[in-house]
Order: C-alpha cells, then structure tokens, then sequence
C-alpha cells in the first residue's frame, strides 16, 4: 500500500473546472491508498480519512452497510452518529432505498431528516451498488447549506466506484 499525498480541492466557491480538476486528481490518489488490498472495513476507513481530509466544507462523512435489512454506521470520519437507519427513513434511508444519489442543500427543509450533528445543514448520499446488490451507501455532511451540486455529485460518485473497484477480490 502506498500512502496518498493529501490534496485540497477548492472549496464551493472555486471555479467548476478547477473542483472537477480537484476531484479527478484525487482518483488515482484514493485508487494507490486502496491498491492491493480489499478488506472492506480498511478501505472504507481508508477512503473516509483520505475524502474527509481532502474535501474542504464537511462536518461529516462515511459510510453506512446494509446489515440484517437495515443501514449500520461502518467507518467514518465527524462526531459520533446514529448507529441504525431503517430503509426509506432520512437522506440515507431514501438514498438506499432508491438507489439514487440524494443532493439536499438544506437538510432543514427534507422532511424525516436524521440530525446526527446539529452544524450539518447540507449533505449528500451516494448509494453504493456492486451488481445488483446494495452494499450501503456513502453519506456526506457539510455545515454549509447547498454545499454539493454537480460537480460534487460526479467526482464523488467516480470515487466511490473507486472504493467499490478495490474490493472486488472479494
Ligand atoms: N443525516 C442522515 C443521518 C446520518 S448522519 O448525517 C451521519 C440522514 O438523514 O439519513
């Protein structure tokens, strides 16, 4: 395993091209910190600690599996967090539910949102898919309200296909 530079990408006020530049710099980065191995919770934990170190603006980010019909907080990086989240309830529920990533820029405004820390005020939830089977799903919090738009939401879905690559030996 080699250990990843860490790398800022520009904040939600730089320039579109130079955040997708940012996120497309950090792929090979996340692939090289993950490369050889395929432990689900070392990577998990490894890409959480790289994206939360890396992406400006957040109070909180990791992952959430699907155990047992329901969603349990795995790895992650921010204050402690709700442990259980059932099917279809808060952002990550209906992210997991659906299977489609959920970009709310004021989580005060998303009805049945789970408040896990009081400074979150955006978030996005990318749902994590190997084959047909849902894994779990990425969950991201920023203090900032409408923090993630786009840009965010295509560079952090080509890094959690990163993620999902590198446990494919399993
Ligand atoms: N806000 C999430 C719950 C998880 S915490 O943000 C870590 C939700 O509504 O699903």
């Amino acid at each position: 395993m080699t250990v990843a530079q860490q790398l800022w990408i520009p904040g939600m006020h730089a320039a579109a091209a130079e955040r997708r530049a940012g996120y497309a710099a950090l792929r090979p980065m996340l692939a090289s910190l993950l490369a050889g191995e395929h432990d689900l919770i070392a990577n998990a934990a490894n890409t959480a600690a790289l994206l939360f170190a890396s992406v400006p603006e957040l109070n909180w980010l990791g992952f959430y599996f699907l155990k047992g019909g329901e969603l349990v907080v795995g790895p992650f990086q921010g204050k402690p967090a709700c442990v259980r989240i059932a099917l279809g309830k808060g952002v990550c529920g209906t992210a997991a539910a659906t299977r489609a990533t959920m970009v709310v820029p004021d989580v005060h405004a998303f009805a049945g949102h789970i408040a896990c820390d009081a400074a979150s005020r955006s978030e996005i939830v990318i749902p994590l898919l190997r084959g047909d089977a849902l894994l779990g799903v990425l969950d991201i919090d920023s203090p900032l309200p409408a923090r993630f738009d786009e840009v965010d939401r295509a560079g952090l879905e080509e890094l959690a296909r990163v993620f999902l690559c590198s446990l494919e030996a399993n």
